[in-house]
């Protein structure tokens, strides 16, 4: 049996509808902005590996940073003990923060993130005998996978088979020009109405809800409000952290600052899972108290890893050694051409870009769950077999690259996707 017919075998993969037919791609190498498969084939990642990857894959410096702390310490339990990456990390990490964040609390991927921040908002609350129970959310939000993560995303295909197991949350539209003041109102009501505890949202892009994006200033005004009502705030930067958005969060684009902070994916460069949840002063003020019972009892085994921490610290320090704001300013200009051009085709509709990312768009009739649109499985088996990894959200085209992908590769990314706009209009006319 070849590799890719026992992964077939014992392997279930994460989103990966069954198909009797197909495979997973065998990847023996990558480094750069490519992945090589076990035939040869070259693939430039134009999507970061899931928005994980920074600086390249197999990067020399994080390599060798990895390496030399595999010498040293791999891991050891994280309550009772500490070590050097863990506390540099939150160091630098807070370093890069505004001074409103004081404190971070370590887990193990995006989801648990999430879920470190939900359940630290209810103590939060229950540490100062406050009982506000519930959570404000955006429509066609994407916040992980464990159940709490779930519950503040939106009811969609990801979430259908556990709806009546999803605490209540109330959703709300991302802002707009067009609908803020509605959205205003709604919110006032709903404060005023109900014991909201915090509101969560990923700020200036929605990824997984298909790269939907708005404006620092509207968001403002949102948070402004929870502020004067006492609502905490939660930014998800799982996706958008680490220079997605031009700034090294997305915070940064934002006059008011939220209470807690989401990070991983882009953390270690890409590296090795990891988590961060970091909050502000006032959060961690409530949990700092001899009462036994108001102890945030949440950990994993692996929390604070070690070896996860010097990949994240090395991927910091990348950002000032390789001037990765430059690499990402390029790659936003190259896509604001690009965009100019995508604009004058008639299957293509809401071209935008916001940083490193750009999407997207393609007119269909389809009215079902916009994840699962066919056009989406078309599109995605023809950037593969062009050597492009994109995976295409429903009817969402969007690159979001590696920084250090250079301009014939990304050019590549574009001249694919422009094929890729004849063969939409030709199976559009096909299914009339
Ligand atoms: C905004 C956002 N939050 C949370 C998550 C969940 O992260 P993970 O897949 O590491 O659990 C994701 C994953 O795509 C995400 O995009």
């Amino acid at each position: 049996m070849s590799l890719a017919e026992k992964d077939k075998k014992y392997i279930l993969h994460p989103f990966t509808p069954y198909s009797a037919e197909k495979q997973n791609i065998p990847i023996v190498k990558a480094s750069g902005e490519f992945l090589y498969d076990e035939n040869g084939k070259t693939y430039i990642d134009a999507i970061s590996s899931w928005w994980v990857n920074l600086h390249g894959h197999s990067h020399p410096y994080i390599n060798q940073k990895i390496t030399e702390q595999l010498h040293e310490l791999e891991h050891v339990m994280f309550s009772g003990f500490t070590h050097a990456p863990a506390v540099q990390l939150a160091e630098k990490l807070l370093a890069h923060l505004h001074p409103y964040y004081s404190e971070i609390f370590y887990s193990d991927n995006g989801s648990t993130a999430i879920e470190v921040a939900l359940k630290m908002s209810l103590q939060y609350w229950k540490n100062q005998g406050e009982e506000k129970k519930k959570f404000l959310a955006f429509t066609h939000s994407y916040h992980g996978d464990t159940f709490g993560a779930m519950a503040v995303s939106t009811r969609d295909v990801f979430t259908k088979p556990f709806h009546a197991h999803l605490f209540h949350v109330d959703f709300i539209e991302i802002p707009t020009e067009d609908n803020l003041d509605r959205n205003m109102e709604l919110l006032e009501q709903l404060f005023k109405e109900e014991d909201i505890a915090g509101f969560i949202f990923e700020p200036l892009v929605q990824g997984a809800g298909g790269m939907r994006m708005y404006l620092a200033e509207h968001l403002d005004f949102l948070l402004r409000l929870c502020k004067d009502y006492e609502v905490l705030t939660i930014a998800d930067e799982v996706m958008t952290g680490f220079g997605r958005t031009g700034k090294m969060f997305a915070i940064d684009h934002l006059q008011v600052k939220p209470d807690i902070l989401c990070l991983s994916k882009g953390l270690t460069g890409g590296y090795m899972p990891l988590g961060i949840t970091a909050y502000a002063s006032k959060i961690a003020q409530a949990f700092k108290t001899d009462e036994t019972v108001k102890t945030f009892y949440h950990g994993h085994s692996f929390t604070g890893n070690p070896i996860s921490c010097v990949a994240a610290l090395a991927s910091l320090e990348l950002f000032e050694k390789e001037n990765t704001f430059e690499k990402i300013e390029n790659i936003r200009s190259m896509h604001l051409d690009f965009a100019d051009l995508l604009d004058s085709f008639d299957v293509v509709e809401n071209v935008r870009v916001t940083g490193s990312i750009l999407a997207f768009d393609i007119k269909t009739e389809y009215q079902e769950y916009f994840y699962t649109n066919p056009i989406r499985e078309v599109l995605y088996e023809f950037y593969l077999q062009e050597g492009i990894l994109l995976r295409p959200l429903g009817n969402v085209v969007y690159i979001l690259p590696p920084y250090c992908i250079n301009k014939e590769s990304l050019q590549k990314v574009y001249d694919v996707i422009l094929k890729s706009l004849d063969l939409v209009s030709s199976k559009l006319t096909e299914h009339g």
